[in-house]
């Protein structure tokens, strides 16, 4: 479906709108159909367009008239950059917004209440293909619309639809911010290790291949991680001896709470 986008306005080329662009690209989007719109494009960036025949700069001309308009600004700029986008409201196109906790009824004040809206919210293995985004959208967006957001996201990785906008913070929360507590996980288990007399390279290599190779093992197996992990705990053994500590008392349990509701509170604010 996204090999159909005549014209994509890609708002924002950051961490976000360049890993998903790069995704899009590969997948099969049209380059001389997209357009970058960031005043701050950096050389990196500017090579990568250039490389890849995708036309940008300060703003899209008005001409340019896109079908589909990805919002990856940071939400604290985005309604200083929504007025000049107005413009290209009308039936046909849709805005696609990636921004954490602005909420839909903060772009309809500024595009108008006809715009086309969905809300996005990926994470950042989205550069590799394996994100996760949820979306919403707003009473306006047609079936159409709906389809061409989710064929943009499951291009970048897995996508879910909902309908309750109020889920979006919890959702940044978890998904959106996830990697980011995974990454501090390897940090942490590296440390660890050399605290336990590991050379700090040896420590680095365990930590990650062992994320990694959990992480495979959870996606592709059809047990609970519950089982998988009763299944390597043998009753008194190394396992069971760690897992006292993260479990004992619900540690990391209660850790994890406290650490998505302060990202929740967070997108709430920001909204
Ligand atoms: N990073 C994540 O893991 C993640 C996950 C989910 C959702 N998001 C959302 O994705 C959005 C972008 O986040 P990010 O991490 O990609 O941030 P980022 O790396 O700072 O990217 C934002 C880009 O927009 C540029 N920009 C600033 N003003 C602009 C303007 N007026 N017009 C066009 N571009 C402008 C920025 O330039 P300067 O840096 O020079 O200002 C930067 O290149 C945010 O709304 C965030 O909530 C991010």
């Amino acid at each position: 479906m996204i090999k159909h986008i005549d014209r994509l306005l890609l708002v924002g080329a950051g961490k976000m709108g360049s890993a998903m662009l790069n995704g899009w690209l590969k997948a099969g989007l049209n380059p001389n159909g997209v357009y970058v719109q960031d005043p701050h494009i950096t050389p990196d960036m500017a090579q990568y367009l250039q490389q890849n025949n995708v036309a940008f700069g300060d703003a899209a001309p008005a001409i340019f008239n896109p079908e589909v308009i990805i919002l990856a600004v940071k939400p604290q700029v985005m309604d200083a950059v929504l007025p000049h986008l107005k413009a290209f409201t009308n039936p046909k196109s849709l805005f696609i917004s990636v921004a954490a906790g602005k909420k839909i009824n903060s772009y309809e004040n500024i595009l108008g209440s006809d715009a086309n809206i969905i809300r996005l919210m990926p994470n950042t293995p989205a550069a590799i293909g394996d994100g996760m985004s949820v979306l919403v959208g707003n009473k306006n967006a047609s079936q159409h619309h709906k389809k061409l957001a989710l064929a943009l996201a499951r291009t970048v990785g897995l996508a879910e639809y909902i309908d309750d906008e109020s889920l979006m913070d919890a959702v940044t929360a978890l998904s959106g911010s996830g990697p980011a507590y995974v990454f501090h996980m390897a940090e942490a288990m590296t440390k660890a290790g050399v605290e336990a007399g590991l050379p700090k390279p040896l420590a680095h290599t365990l930590a990650l291949q062992t994320i990694k190779g959990a992480g495979n093992l959870m996606a592709q197996s059809d047990d609970h991680p519950s089982i998988l992990r009763q299944n390597v705990t043998s009753p008194k053994g190394t396992t069971a001896a760690g897992l006292d500590i993260l479990m004992g008392n619900n540690a990391l349990e209660k850790l994890m709470i406290k650490t998505i509701a302060a990202a929740k509170q967070r997108g709430e604010e920001l909204g």
